[in-house]
C-alpha cells in the first residue's frame, strides 16, 4: 500500500503529557502551551481530562484551561480562520461529561481497555461495565452535537495481564465504533510494542474498522514508537497521537513512559515528504516553552529542600 500523502497529527502532551509530571502546572502555563501548539499549525490538541481530581490531580483545572483556550482562539479567531481546530476533553463518566458540557466542550473522548486487570486500575470498573457507562454518556453527547473519540490501551501489551490479543482489540474497537466514536485511537499505553506486532495488531483491527478511522498511539518506553509508526504507516494509518517533548506516562501504568515526541514524529514525516501542516519552528518555540518551565519548577524544588535540609541541619 502506498504512503499516506499527509498525516494527522493529534497532540496529547497537555493531557496524557501533563497528567503524568509530578510537578504542579499552573492553568496560566498550560493555556500558554496549548496556544503555542494550535500557532505551530495543530488542529487537534487533547486539552485535558474531566476525571476524579483524587485520582488524577494534575487535571483538576481542566474546566478552567478550557474555558481560557476558547477566549483565547476567539480573540485570535483561530476557529474562525482554522474551523477545524478542536479541543477534545477525557472523559470517563456522566459526571466528567456534565463537567465538559458545563465549559462548552465540543469534542470529547472516552476510553477503554483491552484487559480487564488495567480496566480495574484505571477507571476502577469492568471492560463491560465502562462500555454500559458510555452508552449513556454517548447518547448524551450525541444530542449535544459533542463529538467522540475513543480510545483503547493496552493494544500490545498490559502492565498487569501481559500478552493482549489482537481479536479482542479489534472486538473492543469495532464496539467503540458502534457506540458512535468517529476514531478509534489504539493505545500502547507501556510501550512495549514492535513494528512486527504493531503491524499485525493494526491490520487485525482493520478488518472490522476501515483504516481511516484508527489512529496509533505509541508511547515510546523502549524507543519504538517511530518505528511502529513507520511501519502501520505502510498499512494506511495517517493519524498519529504525539506528546510535545515527549512528555508523559500514565499514572495507572507502572514505568510508562510518554507518548512519541511531536517533534520527532514531524522530522520523520518532513523527511518522508508527508503532509501535516505544522510548522516546525513554532512547535520547537512549545516544546522549549514546557521544558524550560518543568525544569525551572524541578530546580526550585532542589534548592527548596536543600535550603530546608540545611535550615534542619542549623536547628
Ligand atoms: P470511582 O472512585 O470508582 O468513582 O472512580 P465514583 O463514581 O465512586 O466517585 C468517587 C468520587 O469521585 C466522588 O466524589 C465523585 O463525585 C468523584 P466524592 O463523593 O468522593 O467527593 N467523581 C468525579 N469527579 C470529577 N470528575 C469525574 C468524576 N467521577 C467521579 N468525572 C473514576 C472512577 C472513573 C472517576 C476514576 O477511576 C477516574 O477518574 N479515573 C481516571 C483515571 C485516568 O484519568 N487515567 C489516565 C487517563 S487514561 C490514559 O492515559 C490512557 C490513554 O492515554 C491511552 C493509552 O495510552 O493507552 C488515553
Ligand atoms: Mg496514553
Amino acid at each position: 500500500m502506498p504512503l499516506p500523502q499527509s498525516v494527522k497529527i493529534v497532540e496529547v502532551g497537555p493531557r496524557d503529557g501533563l497528567q503524568n509530571e509530578a510537578l504542579s502546572v499552573p492553568v496560566k502555563v498550560k493555556v500558554e502551551l496549548i496556544n503555542k501548539l494550535v500557532d505551530a499549525g495543530l488542529s487537534v490538541v487533547e486539552a485535558g481530562s474531566f476525571v476524579s481530581p483524587k485520582w488524577v490531580p494534575q487535571m483538576a483545572s481542566s474546566g478552567e484551561v478550557y474555558l481560557a483556550i476558547q477566549q483565547w482562539a476567539i480573540q485570535k479567531r483561530i476557529i474562525q480562520k482554522h474551523s477545524s481546530v478542536s479541543y477534545p476533553m477525557l472523559v470517563p463518566n456522566m459526571k466528567g461529561l456534565e463537567l465538559a458540557l458545563e465549559v462548552g466542550v465540543t469534542e470529547i473522548a472516552i476510553f477503554v481497555a483491552a484487559t480487564e486487570a488495567f480496566s480495574q486500575n484505571n477507571i476502577n470498573c469492568s471492560i463491560e461495565k465502562s462500555i454500559e457507562r458510555y452508552q449513556q454518556v454517548v447518547q448524551k453527547a450525541q444530542a449535544e452535537n459533542v463529538k467522540i473519540r475513543g480510545y483503547i490501551s493496552c493494544v500490545l501489551g498490559c502492565p498487569y495481564e501481559g500478552k493482549v490479543s489482537n481479536d479482542v482489540v479489534a472486538n473492543i474497537a469495532l464496539r467503540l465504533q458502534d457506540l458512535g466514536c468517529y476514531e478509534i485511537s489504539l493505545g500502547d499505553t507501556i510501550g512495549v510494542g514492535t513494528p512486527t506486532n504493531a503491524l499485525e495488531m493494526i491490520e487485525t483491527v482493520a478488518r472490522k474498522v476501515e483504516i481511516e478511522q484508527l489512529a496509533a498511539h505509541f508511547h515510546d518506553t523502549y524507543g519504538q514508537a517511530l518505528a511502529n509508526i513507520y511501519a502501520v504507516l505502510q498499512a494506511g494509518v495517517s493519524i498519529f497521537d504525539s506528546s510535545i517533548a515527549g512528555l508523559g506516562g500514565c499514572p495507572y501504568a507502572k514505568g510508562a513512559s510518554g507518548n512519541v515526541a511531536t517533534e520527532d514524529l514531524l522530522y520523520m514525516l518532513n523527511g518522508m515528504n508527508i503532509e501535516t501542516n505544522v510548522d516546525m519552528e513554532k512547535l520547537l518555540i512549545a516544546g522549549d516553552y514546557i521544558n524550560q518551565f518543568l525544569s525551572r519548577q524541578s530546580t526550585s524544588k532542589v534548592a527548596l529542600a536543600v535550603e530546608n535540609r540545611t535550615t534542619d541541619d542549623q536547628g
